[in-house]
């Protein structure tokens, strides 16, 4: 609809090579309080460290600020995960690591993601833990008040969370440090990092 693509001189594979190293999406799905925010954090300082140029992107965040019409129906779910995706394929054509964390329930839109992100930039990673252990937790005190009936379609507790049938890492929060966590990760990107001649 009178709309034209404009092609950048600069390209996305310029902006990795002055970056020297590839950009793709690592993205974190599992439920409220299973610790992505924590790992993204931590993977993050990590790479920070090794001078890779990374972005997070996570539910909090976002819903303050450009999602913040958005509510937690399935609808608007999607459409939260669908404005992520878009914004996570923008920071990509820069060069950057995008590291998501969002609890992103369902497997279609986890799969809508992946598709417009592109399957080759995309990186899934369950952050696994349990339902009793997050609400233990309750780090932000929200699924005692899902419990109480005082927040509706709480993922979990009434709402759906889908886990990946073949995420392409799982890590079990319940049972490994943050250290451990952000070594494995770190040990699972270190090829994808890297630019094609090298
Ligand atoms: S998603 O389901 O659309 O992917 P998102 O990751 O953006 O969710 O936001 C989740 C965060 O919003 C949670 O960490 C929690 O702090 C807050 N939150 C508020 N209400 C809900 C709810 N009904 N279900 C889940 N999280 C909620």
């Amino acid at each position: 609809m009178n709309l034209t693509k404009v092609d950048f001189q600069v390209s996305r594979n310029d902006k990795e090579r002055l970056k020297g190293h590839r950009s793709f999406v690592i993205w974190l799905t599992g439920l409220s309080g299973s610790g992505k925010s924590t790992i993204a954090n931590a993977l993050e300082v990590e790479l920070f460290k090794k001078q890779i140029h990374t972005f997070c992107l996570d539910g909090d965040s976002t819903r303050l600020g450009i999602n913040k019409d958005l509510g937690f129906s399935s609808a608007d779910r999607t459409e939260n995960i669908r404005r992520v995706a878009e914004m996570a394929k923008l920071f990509l054509e820069s060069g950057t690591v995008v590291i998501t964390s969002f609890i992103s329930p369902l497997i279609s839109d986890r799969e809508m993601a992946k598709n417009i992100i592109g399957k080759v930039d995309f990186i899934e990673v369950f952050i696994n833990c349990p339902l009793e252990v997050c609400e233990y937790r309750d780090v932000k005190g929200l699924y005692a008040k899902a419990r109480k009936g005082e927040i509706k379609d709480f993922t979990g507790i009434d709402s759906p969370f889908e886990a990946p049938l073949e995420s392409d890492i799982e890590l079990f929060t319940n049972e490994y440090t943050i250290e451990n966590c952000v070594t494995i990760l770190l040990e699972k990107i270190k090829n994808i990092l890297k630019l094609s001649e090298e």
